[in-house]
């Protein structure tokens, strides 16, 4: 077995966040090691990054919750830690789907937990959502804010970080920095790789580009009647290249400590909310494209208005954002234009 302490398991790490990470987590000076199954992602994800960083990254295709073939991971390398991405995240799929989800997302997870157990690998990085929080008494949401889901997808990350807080209180050796992130848009500089959601988009910035470059004809805004500056919904949008260096940072949290810490939940996001108008109009400005739009009923299940309190994570990981709304709109747009069908070649 190697003896690397540099080294991370990225669950997840052909998609959208886990890519991105990758190309952090090199730049800060680690080994990293890919397990997904492809099913929301392709190779085409990691041969960018490869080229990217200028050097090939070990990929292994296989399942979170396939026991023996993480075994057989865990005992090829020794980790320093995991972050673990690999999970479902269609809010109406899991409401079609709920087994699905919580197979993947909680099953997943536990299986994943009891191999590090095993191999006694346990710094983690879990990727949670801001949807835990629901619909917020107060804003901005810090983490100690009340949690509450109402659909399966969110569900699944709150059962995971109640494992998470059982798991530290029984054993007093885990580092499980549980990431809250709000939502991720944008990608990298370079254009090579972004967001690539299979059928019509579900979130906001995925669907207004696609509008931008011609494959969809108009955006529908669900509701201008929220109580909010314009009346649209608001939410706190963070460039997924920050994310990807809160991953990093809390890598070097975990690392620094004397006394493991536990359960350690974090919110990663701005501290700003823009609302959909705004993001629209900034895209629209960012780009020269036109954005056609409609107003249309409330979607079920949406809140008026999520931002996040970022100030644990400044104070704990020395973390944050850095990116502008002009930045998310552009990089976007880099993406989607050189990439009109994101890793498909057509
Ligand atoms: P993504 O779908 O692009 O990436 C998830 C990756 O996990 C994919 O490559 C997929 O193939 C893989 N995967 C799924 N199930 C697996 C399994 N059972 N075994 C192995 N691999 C599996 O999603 P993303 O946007 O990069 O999100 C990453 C994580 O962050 C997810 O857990 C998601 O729930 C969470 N998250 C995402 C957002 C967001 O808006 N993107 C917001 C909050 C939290
Ligand atoms: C959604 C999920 C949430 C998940 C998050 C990040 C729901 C109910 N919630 O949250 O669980 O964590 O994505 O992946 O799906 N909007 C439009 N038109 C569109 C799409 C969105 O007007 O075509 C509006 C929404 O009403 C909302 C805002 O844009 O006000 C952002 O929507 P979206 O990107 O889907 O994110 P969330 O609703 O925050």
């Amino acid at each position: 077995m190697e003896n690397n302490k540099n080294k991370i398991l990225v669950t997840g790490g052909a998609g959208y966040i886990g890519s991105h990470t990758c190309i952090a987590l090199h730049e800060a000076g680690y080994e990293i090691v890919i397990y997904d199954n492809l099913s929301n992602s392709s190779k085409e994800a990691i041969n960018r990054v490869s080229s990217l960083i200028g050097k090939p990254i070990e990929f292994i295709e296989g399942d979170i919750r396939d026991a023996e073939s993480l075994r057989k991971v865990f005992t090829a390398h020794q980790f320093f830690g995991v972050i673990h991405f690999a999970g479902l995240k269609a809010v109406g799929e899991s409401v079609a789907k709920p087994l699905m989800y919580y197979s993947n997302n909680v099953s997943g997870t536990i299986t994943l937990l009891e191999v590090m157990a095993e191999y006694k690998v346990t710094n983690l990085v879990f990727s949670s959502s801001a949807t835990v929080y629901g619909d917020p008494e107060t804003l901005p949401i810090n983490e100690s804010s009340k949690r509450s889901c109402t659909n399966p997808y969110g569900q699944s990350k709150l059962v995971v970080e109640h494992i998470l807080e059982d798991l530290a209180t029984s054993n007093k050796q885990w580092n499980l920095i549980n990431l809250r992130y709000f939502n991720p848009v944008g990608a990298h500089t370079s254009g090579q790789i972004g967001e690539d959601p299979n059928d019509i988009p579900n979130n906001l910035m995925p669907y207004i580009s696609q509008v931008a470059v011609g494959k969809l004809t108009k955006l529908n805004i669900f509701g201008n009647d929220y109580p909010t500056v314009d009346g649209t919904g608001v939410r706190d949008y963070i460039h997924v290249t920050d994310l990807a260096k809160g991953h990093v940072d809390a890598l070097r949290y975990a690392e620094h400590q004397t006394t493991p810490v536990g359960f350690m939940p974090i919110n990663l996001g701005t501290g700003k909310g823009s609302s959909v108008l705004e993001l629209v109009t900034a895209f629209a400005e960012v780009t020269g494209q036109k954005i056609p739009y409609q107003f249309t009923a409330r979607r079920a299940g949406d809140i008026a208005s999520c931002y996040a309190s970022a100030d644990k994570a400044k104070q704990l990981l020395g973390w944050e954002a850095t990116h502008t709304i002009t930045d998310m709109c552009a990089d976007t747009w880099r993406w989607q234009s050189m990439n009109p069908y994101g890793y498909k070649a057509s």
